[in-house]
């Protein structure tokens, strides 16, 4: 379909690095034009921040679309679901008025992260090979599903099937557990405290794709929002630095429940630079007064954790492949802001020392790579403000362009700060056609 620079189809919104590249904030600016957005993937491993007027909110669980009260909020069956969690956003909306029953749709099938799951997450990182998860018990819940054990939404609202499925899922564990000198959670007390909160959620269960599907066809708009990002991807990630879930654009229809054609177009978010939370190969890391002066300008701690975000410089070869692998159609390229005032910018174009092709994604050996950099001007004065890419200044310019002629998709938006208004370009893509 060509591109005719309106919100004509359905819009994929997925992040392309290592997640936090600001997804959040994009789907809330353009929600406002959309009918429903649909998280697909992930669970409160997610931090998705949106920042209006004074208020900061983290979202985990419910979709960013959640301030517009116009709009249906979907968590699809691809998610895991931690009740306690999605509850807390749930009271958040219905205390700031924005909760009709029908707004918020749960899918009836999606993975409800247990006690235990948090148990054998916790375990593993302290254990020999840690990888720096949220510590969400989102690993162990996903593999329960794959194992064909675990508790999904639906089963929340039968207490007895809820005892079996729990008790099955903790003596697959429990020999695991236990020679570890852990400790499994209660059954019976797990048992009461998920139904009273199945209780709770049962108003908004449903089966999320037909929802779904019913909307696509009365021609509704509807926004699918990734959680993670590309390098974070289970399949396509830096395996095995990476979550457990399908974070590339293909996962929204894995992971909505809808037919892969019905998506009409995939936005790639990333950040002017690189961070990455937790362990794992990251080429383009700057462990210099450089990086920290990066941590502190773009405020680079992490909205689920807190933890200080690894920071460094663009990595056009990753870039490019998470390009590759989700079929990008535009970038929104946030954070520009940050670089205010570097005197001078690099930009990873290739690495020395892996086992593959120049230019191309290794699949081992990451960790050996040595960047190669292209080094460009820095600006002086700020872009913040900017109203339109011609009033950047032209070293901005210069380093949007490197970035789209690198990586062969356009820069559509770029984000100038973190209120919801700061960033220019066509975030007006989404105005009704
Ligand atoms: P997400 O997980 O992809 O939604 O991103 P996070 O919310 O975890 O992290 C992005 C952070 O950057 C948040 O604190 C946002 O408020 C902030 N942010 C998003 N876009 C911009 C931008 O263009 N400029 C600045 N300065 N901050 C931004
Ligand atoms: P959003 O949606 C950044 C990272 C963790 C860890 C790895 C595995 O806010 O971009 P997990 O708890 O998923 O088993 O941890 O994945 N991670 C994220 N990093 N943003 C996220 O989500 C993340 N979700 C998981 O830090 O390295
Ligand atoms: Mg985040």
């Amino acid at each position: 379909m060509p591109f005719t620079g309106k919100l004509d189809g359905n819009i994929v919104v997925v992040g392309l690095q290592w997640g936090d590249e600001g997804k959040g904030k994009v789907v809330d600016r353009w929600a406002a034009a959309a009918d429903a957005v649909v998280r697909y993937a992930g669970g409160a491993n997610a931090g998705h921040t949106l920042q209006v007027g004074d208020e900061t909110k983290v979202l985990h669980l419910v979709p960013s679309g959640a301030l517009h009260a116009h709009l249906v909020c979907v968590v699809g069956q691809g998610t895991v679901i931690d009740p306690a969690v999605l509850l807390e956003e749930v009271e958040w909306m219905r205390r700031r008025g924005l909760l009709a029953w029908n707004r918020l749709r749960l899918s009836d099938r999606a993975h409800v992260v247990l006690p235990h799951h948090k148990v054998v997450d916790a375990l593993r990182e302290s254990g020999e090979r840690p990888i720096g998860t949220t510590r969400r018990g989102i690993g162990p819940c996903y593999e329960d599903k794959a194992g064909r054990r675990g508790v999904r939404i639906e089963d929340l609202l039968h207490p007895e099937r809820l005892r079996e499925l729990v008790e099955a899922a903790q003596e697959h564990w429990r020999p695991w557990v236990e020679a570890r000198g852990g400790e499994l959670p209660d059954v019976e007390e797990t048992v009461r405290h998920y139904a009273a909160l199945g209780e709770r959620l049962a108003p908004h269960v449903c089966d999320t794709s037909r929802w779904v599907d019913d909307a696509l066809r009365s021609g509704k708009k509807v926004l699918f929002e990734g959680a993670q990002g590309v390098m974070l991807d289970v399949d396509h990630g830096t395996w095995p630095f990476v979550t457990s879930s399908y974070a590339v654009a293909g996962g929204a229809a894995v992971g909505a429940g809808l037919g892969p054609q019905r998506i009409d177009r995939v936005v790639g978010v990333a950040k002017a630079y690189t961070t990455r939370v937790g362990r794992g190969p990251f080429p383009s890391e700057m462990e210099d007064p450089l990086g920290e002066r990066l941590r502190e300008a773009g405020g680079e701690y992490g909205a689920t954790t807190g933890r200080p975000r690894r920071c460094g410089w663009l990595d056009l070869v990753a870039l490019r492949y998470a390009v590759q692998v989700s079929g990008i159609d535009w970038l929104a390229l946030t954070k520009l802001d940050v670089l205010d005032g570097f005197e001078e910018l690099r930009l990873c174009v290739g690495y020395e020392g892996v086992d593959a092709a120049p230019g191309d994604f290794p699949a081992r050996g990451l960790a050996d790579a040595r960047p190669v950099y292209e080094t460009l001007p820095g600006w002086t004065g700020s872009v913040q403000g900017c109203a339109e890419r011609s009033a950047l200044p032209d070293e901005a310019r210069a380093y949007l362009e490197r970035i789209e002629r690198f990586v062969g998709v356009p820069i559509g938006y770029v984000g100038l700060g973190a209120a919801r208004g700061a960033s220019l370009g066509t975030a007006d893509v989404f105005a009704e056609a």
